[in-house]
């Protein structure tokens, strides 16, 4: 996910507005077109907790189109949410068991797209691989974090660092094994 400097991936009331930063770091690298949309591809499926679902059902009735293309979607949740298309599958219950017997065996790459709530959950649990944490040039704050009341300490490796012209830095973690008691 893309998060404030001060690690909120949104305003407490659910807006992403500072996501669009008018910065320029000048010897940033230049995030081209080509590379999102390979890199996009690379992914087999997502799953995400239902208020981002709700965010992204927001987005699309503004005319900001879906975000996740024709991927198969799995959204977290125990309420009753409409589904408005067929990518979208809702699931509740044992997550373990969800990732590891129904989506391990069916998908390769499989993308926590968020929010914070799901995204603890999933380190908490010993089921992420890597974290892919994106800082935008800025602070807001308060708001909700990236990882929820974690309550663990969780090893990682770092991979990668990449800073864009946008002034947004990349980081890539490889989880280093199960969490234990902070
Ligand atoms: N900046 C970014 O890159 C980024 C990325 C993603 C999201 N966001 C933002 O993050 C915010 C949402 O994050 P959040 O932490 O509030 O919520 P979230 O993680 O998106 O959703 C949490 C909800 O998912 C459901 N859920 C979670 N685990 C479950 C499980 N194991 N089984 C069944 N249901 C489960 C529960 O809802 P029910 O009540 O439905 O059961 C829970 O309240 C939104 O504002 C969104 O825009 C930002």
């Amino acid at each position: 996910m893309a998060a404030s400097l001060d690690g909120f991936i949104a305003r407490k009331d659910g807006r992403v507005d500072w996501l669009e930063t008018a910065h320029q770091y000048v010897g940033g690298e230049t995030l081209e077109p080509g590379f999102v949309e390979a890199f996009l591809k690379t992914i087999d499926c997502y799953v995400m907790g239902s208020r981002t679902y709700e965010t992204a059902l927001r987005f699309e009735e503004q005319g900001f189109g879906w975000t996740y293309g024709d991927k198969p979607t799995f959204v977290l949740t125990s309420r009753d949410l409409p589904r408005t298309r067929e990518t979208v599958e809702f699931h509740s219950g044992d997550l373990t068991h969800f990732v590891n017997a129904r989506l391990r065996p069916r998908f390769r790459s499989i993308w926590f797209a968020g929010g914070g709530m799901v995204a603890a959950e999933c380190l908490r649990l010993g089921l992420a691989d890597e974290v892919r944490y994106s800082i935008l040039p800025i602070l807001i704050g308060d708001g909700i974090p990236f990882f929820e009341r974690l309550d663990q300490d969780v090893p990682l490796h770092l991979m990668e660092v990449t800073g864009y012209k946008s002034g947004t830095v990349e980081l890539r973690y490889e989880v280093r094994g199960r969490p234990s008691p902070g």
